[in-house]
């Protein structure tokens, strides 16, 4: 078990390399790059700092944007692409999202949910995959979970409508809401990474261990994770618990608080 979720991280975290590098070589990947200039993971031996290192430099993004899109399909540097250019790739993405069938949850799912908010925003938080709710609305977290993390975002004066936008790892339904599988993940990413890219949100907010430790790069309880901020991709990230789990266990209440105010912490300095 424990190895399988570690060669998921591996996969994943190599998927985040190559997607540095130079963009995903996958038929359904856009080539978008990540506008900021270091990538993942913090050093497995900080602890106790407030911000964890990052994995390593990746290219600068005004390198690749000079390049511009190069027959081997180099990325384009998000930054230099206007908001409005960046909400119709957003558009474009979703619609792709739509048609997927890259990974088998298409099967399943009655409608693919790729993400709602605003572009620019204070935060993009990112969730696990789509339960009943989000799969028969098509809109990410709109269940009793979704619900609460509206709360959660509203004490810090944060709103999917005015200054947020919510995602999750992957964008349809897995059945009986098990966790998604390595492939799956794996499969999803790139839509991901390009909403990062073209949403550029100012700090990310992992909710639950599977976004979480996908994108620190780490195979620790979502417990041992939380309370600091790591840097995904040169963009803080503070991880917390899953709002459903909060809903099953109050005593991770006071912990989420502290996350949040964690998070606000960032966005105010
Ligand atoms: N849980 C998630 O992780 N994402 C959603 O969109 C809804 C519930
Ligand atoms: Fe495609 Fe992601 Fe849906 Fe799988 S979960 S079918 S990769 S959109």
């Amino acid at each position: 078990m424990k190895m399988q979720a570690e060669d998921r991280l591996w996969e994943l975290l190599n998927d985040i390399d190559d997607y540095l590098e130079g963009g995903f070589r996958r038929p359904h990947a856009s080539p978008v790059r990540l506008p900021v200039s270091s990538a993942a993971a913090p050093s497995a031996n900080s602890r106790g700092g407030s911000v964890e290192t990052a994995r390593g430099p990746s290219p600068a993004a005004a390198e690749v944007a000079a390049a511009g899109e190069t027959e081997a399909g180099a990325p384009e540097a998000a930054e230099l692409l206007d908001p409005a250019e960046r909400k119709r790739r957003l558009s474009e993405l979703a619609a792709r999202v739509t048609a997927c069938t890259h990974c088998k949850l298409h099967k399943t799912r009655r409608k693919a949910v790729p993400g709602m908010g605003v572009i620019d925003p204070l935060v993009m938080v990112i969730g696990e995959g789509p339960g009943a709710d989000e799969d028969a609305s098509g809109l990410p977290f709109v269940g009793r979970a979704g619900q609460y993390l509206d709360k959660w975002l509203e004490a810090i004066d944060l709103s999917r409508h005015k200054n947020a936008y919510i995602a999750n790892i992957v964008k349809c339904r897995p059945p009986n809401n098990r966790d998604p599988e390595p492939a799956e993940s794996e499969a999803c990413f790139p839509y991901l990474m390009e909403q990062i890219a073209l949403v550029r949100p100012k700090t990310i907010l992992t909710v639950g261990r599977v976004a979480s430790q996908i994108l620190i790069g780490r195979f620790d309880s979502i417990g041992s994770l939380r309370g600091r901020v790591y840097q995904f991709s040169g963009i803080p990230l503070v991880p917390t618990y899953h709002p459903s789990g909060v809903l099953r266990n109050p005593g991770y209440r006071r912990p989420v608080w502290e996350d949040m105010k964690l998070l606000r912490s960032i966005l105010t300095r």
